[in-house]
């Protein structure tokens, strides 16, 4: 079991003992957090109406969890709404405690209305921005926040102190119910509706048919530096983030340092974090944040553009704000700026552990498909689906960690198929049957197998970018393209080196990502694209990781208060 200085299920001697060992100062540092998470409603104007939101603590974005790499972190999740609730600690590897992942239906059911769960986990070799959010149905559009992981104490950023730490968490705004818009979807066969606006810690800036201001202010001090801890929590779209007259100093992504990099423009995915220093360097006054939408394929996004404004202590309020203008939503070379500069700092203390021999060598294609529907009359009798080498996940009605622990028969199969049924031109105009099959199928792996696993994007209706996240481990990205990926040549020029280490990638449309990761944590681990109605189109699927041999290379046992289905 984790230790932990306060672990109520000890007797009194184990309580005094560990008492002991933590108060021996700086000796072993030992650290629990506790954290209540009511889930509750609660009433928001936005765009100038009003809407009923579920909520963590009546807060949108949810509270910020501040926590150290080493600290077990237990947060207590009440559900007070009549709709089922997840928690999904995004990022956090979750080393054996597989039960606190939080997919549903993955590694738990559901938190039914009245009930709780005690999420608890520990934080081991991570330290930077991650963020948590509902996982279940569509509720992570209002349900998120970020999580900071700082590093242990006395231990230093590799980057410049900066003076002070500021946290922005991006998201998407609907005017209606977020189920009804994924329910409606779902009946006509569909695309959903887009999102009405983007949201900076909550608020949309000015926008056009409504004069109230809701617009967040991020206060500066001229001379100062700032850290700023970048999260997109949308649900949707892969956003550009920018700073009128500011660069950006880049040094972490996904909690794991990077080589700095100066850079105007941020791009940012769903799931994805980024951290830079902000130097306020510029004359007082206030300058425009603008984030605006990337999609660089024929795909509706919301184009609104989201504004907040770097405000210097002592500017009047009068004053008028200094702008910038946000990329074109198709900026591919802007987004690819930014990505390309991305690279592990592998230093002495942070290596860079890229598995050079490969064990298991797969090939996945991910994209859209079209499949019968009777009932769909808007979409000519099919629906839009989605597929991993060709296979529209099916949710299982037991979580399929129970169902391997326990051995339920029936739940799911582990032929999920290391290559794509046929081969062909990937990112070409797609084979003449566009359907795709279905089942509930894993892909297993021995414990501490290495893995290479390249990801495929196809022109099946439009080529697209998915940010496809992998529960439970960081991958490294050693190699891109675009086009068909060519597994004689394009493998010589990966970077087996310091290529950047993060749990999501987001796939250029119509190429490839390449990626490598050790198996080193047993449990079933999810990996979907984290555009919301491309996981609920079936654009998923999971690993199950077996047990290794030795004493710390089994799944822990479930907690008692596990919910049931
Ligand atoms: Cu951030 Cu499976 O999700």
């Amino acid at each position: 079991m984790i230790p932990s200085c306060e672990s109520k299920s000890m007797d009194s001697w184990g309580r005094f003992l560990l008492l002991i060992l933590c108060i021996l100062p700086a000796m072993v540092e030992c650290r629990v957090r506790h954290y209540k998470f009511n889930v509750v409603m609660k009433n928001y104007t936005r765009l100038c109406s009003s809407k009923s939101i579920v909520t963590i603590n009546g807060k949108f974005p949810g509270p910020t969890l501040y926590a150290r790499e080493d600290d077990t972190v237990l947060v207590r999740v009440n559900n007070h709404v009549n709709v089922n609730v997840t928690i999904h600690w995004h990022g956090v590897r979750q080393l054996r405690t597989g039960w606190s992942d939080g997919p549903a239906y993955v590694t738990q059911c559901p938190i039914q209305p009245g009930q709780s769960f005690l999420y608890n986990f520990t934080l081991t070799g991570q330290r930077g921005t991650l963020l948590y959010h509902a996982h279940v149905n569509w509720l992570r559009s209002t349900v998120h926040g970020a999580m900071v992981i700082l590093p242990k104490r006395e231990v230093p950023y590799p980057f410049p102190k900066p003076d002070d730490e500021l946290v922005v968490v991006l998201g998407e705004w609907w005017k209606s119910d977020t189920e009804a818009v994924i329910n409606e979807a779902l009946k006509s066969g569909l695309a959903p509706n887009v999102s009405d606006a983007h949201t900076i810690n909550g608020l949309p800036g000015t926008v056009a048919n409504c004069s109230s201001q809701d617009v967040y202010n991020l206060p500066v001090e001229k001379g100062k530096t700032y850290l700023l801890r970048l999260v997109n929590a949308g649900l949707n779209e892969e956003l550009f983030f920018k700073i009128a007259g500011h660069t950006l100093t880049v040094v972490e992504v996904d909690a794991t340092y990077v080589k700095p990099f100066k850079i105007d423009t941020v791009i940012i995915a769903p799931g994805q974090t980024t951290n830079f220093l902000l130097d306020a360097d510029q004359k007082s006054g206030k300058y425009l944040v603008a984030v605006s939408p990337f999609m660089d394929a024929p795909v509706a996004v919301d184009n609104v553009t989201a504004t907040a404004t770097v405000h210097y202590t002592g500017t009047l309020a009068a004053n008028p704000t200094i702008v910038t203008n946000p990329p074109p939503k198709n900026a591919t070379q802007v987004a690819n700026k930014f990505t390309d500069s991305l690279k592990s700092l592998n230093s002495k203390t942070y290596p860079a552990k890229v598995p050079l021999k490969i064990d298991h060598s797969l090939f996945f294609t991910v994209g859209l498909g079209i499949n019968p529907c009777r009932s769909c009359k808007a979409a000519n009798g099919s629906r839009v689906v989605a597929s991993v080498n060709n296979v529209t996940f099916v949710m299982p009605t037991t979580a399929l960690l129970q169902a391997h622990y326990f051995n339920i028969s029936g739940v799911f199969t582990t032929d999920f198929p290391a290559n794509p049924p046929h081969a062909f031109n990937y990112t070409g105009a797609g084979p003449a049957n566009l359907q795709t099959a279905s089942g509930t199928k894993l892909y297993r792996l021995p414990f501490n197998s290495t893995v290479q696993l390249v990801l495929q994007d196809t022109g099946i209706i439009a080529p697209e970018s998915h940010p496809i996240h992998l529960h439970g481990f960081n991958f490294f990205v050693v190699g891109r393209g675009v086009g068909n990926y060519d597994p004689k040549n394009d493998p010589k020029n990966f970077n087996l080196d310091d290529p950047v280490e993060r749990n999501t990638i987001g796939l250029p449309s119509g190429g490839w990502t390449a990626i490598r990761f050790r198996a080193d944590n047993p449990g079933v681990w999810f990996m979907h694209c984290h555009f919301e109605v491309h996981t609920t189109w079936g654009l998923k699927m999971a690993f199950l990781v077996d047990n290794g041999k030795g004493p710390k290379q089994s799944l822990i046992p479930p907690p008692k208060d596990l919910p049931k289905c």
